[in-house]
């Protein structure tokens, strides 16, 4: 039998991913040492109060039901988090856990939008930005951010008529790959932009907790006006090192959350209970290890773009995520290329800026997942081949 695919799933073909990664696999079945800065997801591990918590919640058979939505006890732990740590309340129906940022990416234009709604979505940006929308047949249309305006949304050159028909507007910072921060005022402006256009904003803050050189992040729902106007995202994924265990936030309008919670529960019969218990340790639990891993997370960027930019390799300090950003070296057609001779030539491995949009073409991103000693010699590696 012919099998059929639909036209969006045939939009997502194998990639330059794919091939890197079998280069990858080669390379080290060959005995070369790599450096794989590729994938974020984070080589601490979870604290073990959390891991106690899971072992102890997964000897009851009870937590094996379907939980059928949040717990009174993990809407408490993030109530208190959130008002804790950025001085934001929220209340019970301004929470809802997700599978993760990603998925409520995936899915949080099937609440939003009908087809061919305009989604407006940052170029470059975290791919999924732009891939949720898509699969639920919105417009994406892109604004552009620009390295010469410190990667901030240009809200003046977004098409007064582009922006009457915008429903959605996704931003987010530190912004996964350009690592940059922009400040409360530019979030003020953003919000009275989505007031002026009727544009709801779906902020990701995957990264408040990773800001560097003194820099403290925020929440977008911190800024006046921002509940009336949007939802945020925040997962437990970078923060807690629980990325495999899928957990993550959706808060803020009531309005939204509530309809985004009846789309949910058409396909999801609510975060296992296991799940939950851990988020209600790592929230509820001591915070020093989330400073402590920041501080190091800081080492390792300053590993990497300190010892990249003594090459002649001018690096920029990221302010903020578990990446670096990095200008494609003079000589090379494109970011594709680069990766592949970078692996060939050193063992490192880093990921194609144009993987983040048209205008990520020209840079790419290293994941900070190597101890400080394994970025030196990856360091060193880069010098003796560039
Ligand atoms: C900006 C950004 N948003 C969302 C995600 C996905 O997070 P989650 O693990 O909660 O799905 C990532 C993961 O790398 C990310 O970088």
């Amino acid at each position: 039998m012919e099998i059929r695919f639909s036209k969006r799933a045939e939009s997502f073909q194998p990639n330059i991913f794919n091939i890197l990664n079998e280069k990858r696999a080669a390379l080290e079945e060959s005995g070369r040492k790599v450096y794989n800065m590729f994938v974020g997801t984070p080589d601490f591990p979870p604290s073990q109060h959390v891991i106690e918590a899971v072992c102890r919640a997964s000897e009851n058979p009870e937590n094996y039901k379907y939980s059928l939505g949040d717990t009174d006890e993990l809407q408490n732990a993030v109530i208190d988090w959130y008002k804790n740590r950025y001085d934001v309340e929220l209340q019970r129906d301004e929470i809802l856990s997700l599978a993760g940022s990603q998925e409520g990416f995936a899915h949080i234009a099937l609440a939003l939008c009908d087809p061919s709604d305009i989604v407006l979505v940052p170029n470059p940006g975290y791919p999924v930005f732009e891939a949720g929308p898509f699969l639920n047949d919105a417009e994406i249309v892109y604004y552009e951010l620009d390295e010469n305006n410190h990667y901030a949304p240009a809200l003046d050159k977004i098409p007064e008529e582009t922006a009457k028909k915008a429903k959605m507007m996704v931003v987010s910072y530190p912004l996964n790959p350009t690592c940059t921060c922009i400040e409360r005022k530019d979030y003020e402006q953003i919000i009275e932009f989505a007031k002026k256009y009727n544009i709801i904003i779906v902020h990701d803050n995957a990264y408040s907790e990773i800001e560097y050189d003194g820099r403290k992040g925020f929440s977008f729902l911190s800024i006046p006006g921002a509940k009336e106007v949007g939802i945020e995202f925040n997962s437990l994924s970078k923060t807690y090192n629980l990325t495999g265990l899928r957990i993550s936030f959706a808060l803020g309008n009531a309005q939204i959350i509530q309809k985004f919670k009846t789309v949910r529960s058409q396909f999801d019969y609510g975060t296992s209970f296991i799940v939950q218990k851990a988020a209600v340790a790592a929230l509820n639990g001591p915070q020093e290890c989330v400073k402590n891993q920041c501080m190091e997370y800081q080492k390792r960027r300053d590993a990497l773009c300190g010892g990249l930019s003594r090459l002649g390799w001018n690096v920029p300090f990221s302010e903020g995520t578990m990446f670096v950003w990095a200008p494609v070296p003079e000589g090379f057609t494109s970011s594709d290329e680069f990766c592949m001779q970078l692996l060939e030539n050193t063992g490192v491995l880093c990921t194609p800026g144009s993987a983040f949009g048209s205008k990520g073409e020209g840079y790419v991103r290293f994941a900070l997942v190597l101890p400080v000693e394994q970025i030196e010699e990856a360091v060193r590696a880069v010098g003796e081949w560039l």
